[in-house]
């Protein structure tokens, strides 16, 4: 017989704790949101379909999800046992039935595999995943009979003071026998202080049912913590950091201060690059192995080769090549492609720049839109003139030129190879290669004038 999983992952309700506009799941952790961490999971945990119940703005979380889950709408948020029940046709061809919370984003994929396979071990018609907290506020608790077994689960405002002090939770994550599961919601009745459907329930009425309920305990705390206001929000950011940290840690990357190191999920960090302090490296950004960041670095989705160092600057969208140094105090906009080699000084802001290797720009500069060779120096001060107002041109540089300080490139402008550009030019035709140009007033000297001019104004 085959044994189909389909995931089941709540994401209707409201959210009211977050008091936000936004809705709960697509608040985000490690700057993603939260939803598509339990999606991720679910697709990893051998689920063949993965079905999201949505309501409280479905648009916008069909919109962070795509194509890649099926849909079920829960109208009206009366309850998780009614969300369940929305996705019962979605799920008609399934045998076990993985329910998550969208609310409980570090849940990760070996944890529901374990659940799973103890599941289809035991042919119970649910299984529990329970966790022992510390402080179990706000969970429900599991309250199990003399012999030990799951009875059912009171959720905290229900609970009285006796079954407050059980310190057992629900995860809200659990694995049903698909029949039994519609069953059993079918017979769940709103008579509780919330006056909701509650998904526990379900238990319950398994039991009444003589329909076996079994339990799986993890340690695993931050695995199973679920999110329902910005305090928690804040903790799952800290759990959800730290563990990629330790991820990072393991795969051969340094951290000199984890804890004043943000790394997001979809970063990929190569063997023996050393991070500093206060460095942030946001998503989508590949760095190399061996690389130097920080302290004070600043990488959004960005690619660094092998070698790279970045110090107390910002770099955006941007590609960088091996054996680049970059800062400190420069800043690379979207746009920049960056080839091995290439020095950036200090004070440097880059936009849409593409730089050949070993070319420096060693001070102050503004490029923005060019095309600079190998072999270039950019002397301290350059200014390509790129905006008219109106529209951006362009400026080239060839390979081998050679821009003094103090330079304004009036674009659309070019150097051609090997030129030489006088420091104090404001260049606005073309150089051609192998060229001296000159764009200044002429130096004059008056010999003699200073005396001349006090003797005058003081009458000596
Ligand atoms: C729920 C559990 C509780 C468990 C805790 C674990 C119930 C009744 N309680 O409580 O036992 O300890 O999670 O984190 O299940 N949702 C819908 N439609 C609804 C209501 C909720 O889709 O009508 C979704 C929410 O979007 C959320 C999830 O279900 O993602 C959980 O709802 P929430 O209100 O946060 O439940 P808790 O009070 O945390
Ligand atoms: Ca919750």
């Amino acid at each position: 017989m085959s044994q189909a999983l389909h995931a089941v992952i709540l994401a209707a309700g409201l959210g009211k704790r977050m008091r936000s506009s936004r809705v709960k799941v697509l608040h985000e952790i490690a700057g993603r949101p939260m939803i598509e961490y339990v999606v991720r999971a679910a697709e990893e945990s051998g689920a063949e379909r993965v079905v999201v119940v949505i309501g409280h703005q479905a648009d916008e979380v069909r919109a962070v999800l795509g194509e890649r889950v099926t849909y079920a709408y829960q109208e009206e948020p009366l309850g998780t046992g009614h969300a369940v029940l929305q996705a019962e046709e979605a799920v008609a061809g399934a045998t076990d039935v993985l329910v998550l919370y969208g609310d409980t984003p570090l849940i990760e994929a070996d944890l529901l595999r374990r659940l799973i396979a103890g599941h289809r071990e035991s042919g119970a018609a649910a299984t529990l995943l329970t966790a022992e907290l510390a402080d179990p506020t706000g969970y429900g608790r599991i309250v199990r009979d003399e012999r030990g077994a799951v009875a059912r689960i009171v959720e905290q405002a229900d609970a009285g003071p006796e079954e407050l002090a059980i310190r057992e939770v629900n995860t809200g994550i659990a694995c049903f026998r698909r029949a039994d599961l519609f069953a059993a919601l079918r017979a769940i009745r709103p008579d509780n202080a919330q006056g909701e459907y509650y998904l526990v329930d379900a238990v319950r009425v398994l039991r009444e049912m003589g329909r076996p309920v079994h339990s799986i305990k993890t340690d695993e705390e931050a695995a199973v913590f679920g999110v329902n206001d910005r305090v928690a929000l804040a903790r799952a950011e800290a759990l959800l950091r730290d563990r990629i940290r330790q991820r990072w840690m393991r795969a051969g990357v340094t951290l000199i201060d984890p804890g004043s190191t943000w790394i997001d999920e979809d970063v990929e960090i190569g063997p023996d690059t050393v991070i500093y302090p206060h460095t942030f490296i946001e998503a989508g950004s590949r760095i190399g192995a061996g690389c130097c960041l920080g302290p004070g670095a600043h990488i959004v989705a960005s690619r660094l080769g092998d070698r790279v160092r970045v110090w107390y600057s910002v770099v955006e969208e941007s590609e960088i090549g091996d054996d680049v140094r970059i800062g400190p105090y420069s800043h690379l906009r979207p746009g920049c492609r960056v080839e091995a080699g290439v020095r950036i000084g200090n004070f440097a802001e880059l936009k849409g720049a593409v730089i050949r290797s070993g070319t420096k720009v060693n001070h102050h500069s503004y490029l923005g839109d060019v095309e600079i060779g190998s072999g270039v120096n950019i002397g301290a001060g350059t200014v390509t003139v790129n905006y008219d107002g109106i529209r951006k041109h362009k400026t080239v540089i060839e390979d081998d030129a050679f821009i003094g300080c103090n330079v304004n490139l009036i674009a659309p402008v070019r150097v051609g190879r090997s030129a030489y550009v006088a420091a104090g030019s404001t260049i606005n035709q073309d150089v051609p290669a192998d060229a001296l140009a000159i764009a200044r007033e002429r130096q004059v000297n008056k010999e003699g004038w200073v005396a001349r001019w006090r003797q005058r104004v003081r009458g000596e």
